[in-house]
């Protein structure tokens, strides 16, 4: 049932080109987005004016990337909030606010208490889950459902693949009602979108690579990652799995922060991931990225670095190189994070650990 392989997560981070496709499928006609269920008009989708993202944990990883695509494309404020934090400070919600709800479960308490939260504040509310008939969609105005299927380990692999996509989508459904896109751009960015599962394929040859890396970095003390843009997510996504899987400190920064404080914590031997912005759609992030490489190299980290393939530039400063193709810049998340999924998976089970059943975790988390 494992499908050959040691442990569930492994099979589920492969079926990740499959998760995508099927999530992509259906969900695209005639020039524009179809949601699964629609209990909120045209004109009031039309009318939105701010979004706020509410999810925990990895959900809130994919929801922080949301934010890029929703702002680029519809030109409409994104806050991105953890749902344990979101109805507790009084957030200004109204009719013309949206509420994006991303929980793979569809059960987890804190996002169904912030749910409940926005309606009762009138705000409409867009339900993002891998599973039907849950209590989140059905608590909501809207509903995309993600076609991930069943997820058994613990870690959240393939739905945070799938939850990416659905963003996207979301963010596309949008542009289209408030006609910041025209049919043809939206075409263009779906099938961007649609090329993605092959993308995924072709980084999942990197498996073998990643896993013989793990077997050099169980002993680490910590593992810091760090990223730009859409790489920040990323860097605290492979962050939290480190964590939950394999137990070891590890942290996400934002690149551009180091110099604010984390830059302290390097020292000699102390790995450090790195991911490398898109080359074409992000020359000036590059050369910065790359300066953080050089800083921190010069004071003895070991770097692991994701690059695009050709980056020959990151060559000199990769102790690891780790490559993945060229996509869009929005996308590169699909195929940056599943090196750091394998990299973390791979670390536990050498540790000895039960990859699929972290101590301490549930799969879905019904209590505040
Ligand atoms: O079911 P949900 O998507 O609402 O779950 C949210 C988090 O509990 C979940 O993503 C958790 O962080 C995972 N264990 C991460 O791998």
């Amino acid at each position: 049932e494992k499908g050959g392989h040691d442990y569930f997560m492994l099979k589920e981070i492969e079926e990740q080109p499959e998760a995508l496709s099927n999530t992509l499928r259906g969900h695209f006609a005639d020039g524009g987005v179809v949601l699964d269920e629609q209990r909120i008009s045209e004109q009031d989708l039309r009318d939105i004016n701010k979004v706020f993202v509410v999810a925990c944990g990895t959900a809130y990883h994919s929801g922080l990337l949301a934010k890029y695509a929703i702002e680029h494309w519809c030109r409409i404020p994104v806050e991105v909030e953890l749902a344990s934090e979101f109805r507790y400070r009084d957030p200004v919600l109204g009719r013309d606010t949206l509420v994006v709800a991303i929980s793979q479960s569809g059960e987890t308490a804190d996002t169904l208490e912030a749910v409940r939260h926005a309606r009762t504040q009138h705000a409409r509310v867009l339900a993002i889950s891998n599973t039907n008939g849950s209590q989140i969609p059905r608590e909501s105005d809207a509903v995309l459902y993600t076609h991930a299927g069943p997820e058994i380990g613990v870690a959240a692999t393939k739905t945070f693949l799938a939850q990416i996509a659905a963003n996207y989508l979301v963010g596309l459904a949008l542009a289209q009602a408030r006609g910041t896109k025209y049919t043809d751009e939206l075409e263009h960015e779906f099938a961007e979108l649609a090329a993605m599962p092959d993308a995924v394929r072709s980084v999942l040859e990197t498996v073998p690579q990643v896993r013989e890396l793990a077997t050099r970095m169980c002993d680490a003390k910590a593992v810091l990652f760090l990223g730009r843009h859409v790489g920040y997510p990323v860097a605290l996504e492979g962050a939290l799995k480190l964590k939950e899987l394999a137990y070891m400190h590890a942290e996400g920064f934002a690149a551009g922060e180091l110099k604010h404080g984390p830059i302290a914590l390097i020292e000699d031997g102390l790995p450090v991931v790195v991911q490398m912005p898109s080359l074409k759609g992000h020359s000036q992030l590059h050369a910065k990225l790359l300066s953080n490489i050089r800083e921190i190299q010069a004071r003895g980290a070991r770097t692991i670095v994701i690059a695009e393939e050709g980056d020959e530039a990151v060559r000199p400063f990769a102790d690891e190189l780790i490559e993945i193709p060229a996509v869009p810049t929005l996308l590169q998340p699909l195929v940056s994070t599943v090196p750091l999924q394998v990299l973390a998976a791979e670390i536990a089970r050498h540790r000895g650990y039960d990859v699929d059943k972290p101590r301490n975790l549930a799969k879905s988390v019904t209590v505040e």
